[in-house]
C-alpha cells in the first residue's frame, strides 16, 4: 500500500507520527547539527524556547537570574536558547557593543514593543544608521543645554505638585510624580505638545499603570510576536475593551500620528504660495528634524514619523523616572549621604542659581547620578546583538555570523570585583576622578556602541536638575517603603522589584 493510502485510511495516527518525526528532527537539529550546538548550557534550553517562556512569562521575569546560574555552572559563555548565546565577561562588552563593527539587533528583543518602523526597532545596522543619523543633532548635548529653561519650568511644576501633597499630608508615590515629569519633558520637546501629566494633582497614576501593562504584555508574549502585531491591527476601541490599561498608549499614538500629519500638511502648505491653509502646529519638533533631513520620502510618512516619536517618548519617560525614584529611596534611606549632597549644593550653589553646566561639575551630585544609573538597572535585560557577516571571537570560541549574543547590564553592575558591595548605594565609589574614569567603562545603563541610547544628555539633565532641586526644596521621609521596593528581582525588560511592591512612597514634611 502506498504511504498516502495509509494517511487517508488512518489520518490521526499518521498525524501523530508526522509530528513525532518533526519533533525528533528538530531535537537532532538543535542539539547536534546547529552551528551553536557545541556551546555549553542546559540541553533543555538548547532544545526549546518553552524553557525561556517558563522562566520569563510563567515566573515573570526570572530568565535573567536563571542565566546567572548557568554562567556559574558552565562558564562565561552559554547557550541560552536554540538560537542565542549569552556572555558574562565585563571585558567583552566593548567588543559586542561595538561602535565600528556592524551589529544587528534581534527580533526577539525589539519585537516585544512593536514599532518596527522606529530606529529602536530597526534590526539591520544599515537601516538603523540611516534612521538614527538625523536624530543625533536633535538630542545632542548642545541642544539639550538649550532646553534648560523648559526642563526648569517642568521641575518647578513638579515641585508645585509635590508641595500640594505636603499640604494635604498625603503619601506621595514618587514614581507617578517622576514619570509625569519625564514624560511631559520628552513629549513637549519631541512633539511640541505635552501630555500635561504634571497638571493632574495626583500625578496621573493611570500613566504608570499603562507603562506597566505594556511591559507586561511585551515580556509575557515576546515569543508570540504575531499576537502583538495582531493587537496593533485591531481597532482602538477593541484593544481598550480587551485591556483597558493600554488605552492611554492608543490615545498617545493617535495624537502623535495626527501631529505628524499636521506638520507634514503645514510644511506642504508653506511651500505652496497659493495655499490658504492656516493650520497652527508646533515648531522645531522631532517631526520637523526628520522631515527636513535627507531621509528618503518613504521614511517621512506620518505613520513612521509617529512611531519614531512615540518610541522616543516611551524610551525616555519610564527609564529616567525609575532612576529618579530609586535615587530618592537611597538618599532618604541614607540620611548621611543626603546631608553630604545638601552640603555640596549649599557650598557650590549658595544662591540657588546653578545652571545645568554647574550641576555637571558637582562631584557628589554627579556621583549620585552615576551610582543611581548603576543600581537602578532601568533596562535590566540582555540586549542581543549579532555580527551580520563576520565571525565574532570570544576567547577560543568562534561565534557564527548572525547568532544573537546578549550581555546584561544587571550582571555588569553587580560584578563584585568591579563594584564591591554592589547592592549598596555608594556614591563615594565615583568621587575619585581616576577611579570614576575606570568604573565608567563598566557602567552600561545606556549600553554602548552604535545602538547606544540617544537620550543620555537629556536623561542626565533631568536627573541632575530634579535631584538638586527637590532635595533642597523638601524634607521627605520614606513611607512604608523598604529596600525590597527598589531591589531588582524581576527582569521585565526594565528592572523590577518584588511583585507585591507598592513602589517608593514618601511623606513630605511641613
Ligand atoms: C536613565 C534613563 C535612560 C536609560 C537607562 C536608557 C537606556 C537605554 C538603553 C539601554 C538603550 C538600548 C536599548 C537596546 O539596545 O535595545 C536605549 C535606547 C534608546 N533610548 Fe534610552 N535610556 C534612558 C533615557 C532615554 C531618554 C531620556 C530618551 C529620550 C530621548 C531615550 C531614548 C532612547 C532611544 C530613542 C533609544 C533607541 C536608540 C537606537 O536604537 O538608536 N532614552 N536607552
Amino acid at each position: 500500500m502506498a504511504w498516502w493510502h495509509v494517511v487517508v485510511a488512518h489520518p490521526l495516527p499518521a498525524l501523530g507520527v508526522t509530528i513525532a518525526a518533526y519533533v525528533l528532527w528538530l531535537a537532532i537539529d538543535r542539539l547536534w547539527l546547529s552551528p551553536i550546538a557545541h556551546f555549553p548550557g542546559p540541553k533543555l534550553a538548547a532544545l526549546t524556547m518553552w524553557y525561556e517562556f517558563y522562566y520569563d512569562s510563567f515566573l515573570e521575569g526570572q530568565y535573567t537570574f536563571r542565566i546567572a546560574e548557568m554562567h556559574r555552572k558552565y562558564g562565561p559563555i552559554v547557550r541560552i536558547s536554540p538560537y542565542e548565546l549569552h556572555i558574562d565577561d565585563p571585558e567583552y562588552y566593548d567588543v559586542l557593543y561595538s561602535r565600528d563593527s556592524p551589529r544587528n539587533k534581534s527580533l526577539h528583543l525589539v519585537g516585544m514593543f512593536g514599532n518596527a518602523g522606529s530606529s529602536f526597532g530597526a534590526l539591520d545596522h544599515r537601516r538603523h544608521r540611516m534612521l538614527r543619523q538625523p536624530m543625533n543633532p536633535f538630542f545632542s548635548q548642545q541642544r539639550i543645554r538649550q532646553l534648560e529653561p523648559m526642563i526648569r519650568r517642568l521641575v518647578d511644576k513638579l515641585c508645585k505638585g509635590m508641595a500640594a501633597f505636603r499640604d494635604r499630608h498625603t503619601p506621595l508615590h514618587v514614581y507617578h510624580a517622576f514619570n509625569s515629569f519625564t514624560t511631559d519633558v520628552v513629549a513637549e520637546y519631541t512633539m511640541g505638545e505635552s501630555f500635561h501629566y504634571l497638571d493632574d494633582p495626583e500625578f496621573s497614576p493611570h500613566w504608570s499603570t499603562t507603562i506597566h501593562a505594556i511591559v507586561l504584555v511585551g515580556v509575557k508574549f515576546k515569543q508570540f510576536r504575531w499576537l502583538i502585531s495582531l493587537f496593533e491591527l485591531l481597532p482602538p476601541w477593541l484593544v481598550k475593551c480587551i485591556n483597558p490599561d493600554i488605552g492611554p498608549v492608543i490615545e498617545q499614538k493617535q495624537e502623535s500620528l495626527a501631529l505628524a500629519q499636521s506638520v507634514i500638511d503645514s510644511q506642504a502648505a508653506s511651500s505652496d504660495p497659493n495655499s490658504k491653509s492656516k493650520v497652527t502646529v508646533p515648531k522645531g519638533t522631532l517631526f520637523h528634524a526628520l522631515l527636513d533631513s535627507q531621509l528618503p520620502p518613504e521614511e517621512k510618512q506620518a505613520s513612521r514619523l509617529s512611531q519614531e516619536v512615540f518610541t522616543v517618548i516611551s524610551a525616555g519617560g519610564e527609564t529616567t523616572a525609575k532612576n529618579l525614584s530609586t535615587i530618592t529611596f537611597h538618599l532618604l534611606n541614607n540620611p548621611e549621604k543626603l546631608q553630604k549632597l545638601r552640603e555640596e549644593l549649599e557650598r557650590m550653589d549658595p544662591n540657588r542659581t546653578a545652571s545645568l553646566v554647574d550641576y555637571e561639575s558637582m562631584p557628589y551630585l554627579t556621583s549620585i547620578l552615576l551610582e543611581g544609573l548603576r543600581i537602578t538597572n532601568a533596562v535590566a535585560t540582555r540586549l542581543q546583538r549579532s555580527s551580520p557577516n563576520q565571525v565574532m571571537k570570544y576567547k577560543d570560541w568562534a561565534i557564527p555570523p548572525g547568532t544573537p549574543v546578549g550581555m546584561t547590564s544587571y550582571f555588569m553592575h553587580h560584578n563584585e570585583s568591579i563594584f564591591p558591595d554592589s547592592q549598596s548605594f555608594i556614591p563615594e565609589r565615583w568621587m575619585d576622578m581616576e577611579q570614576r574614569k575606570h568604573l565608567e567603562k563598566y557602567l552600561v545603563a545606556f549600553t554602548k556602541g552604535s545602538r547606544q541610547c540617544i537620550g543620555i544628555p537629556l536623561a542626565r539633565a533631568e536627573i541632575l536638575m530634579a535631584i538638586a532641586t527637590i532635595f533642597r526644596e523638601f524634607d521627605m521621609k520614606l513611607y512604608e517603603t523598604t529596600e525590597d521596593d527598589v531591589r531588582i528581582v524581576r527582569d521585565m525588560f526594565n528592572g523590577h522589584p518584588r511583585k507585591e511592591s507598592q513602589g517608593v512612597r514618601v511623606m513630605i514634611q511641613e
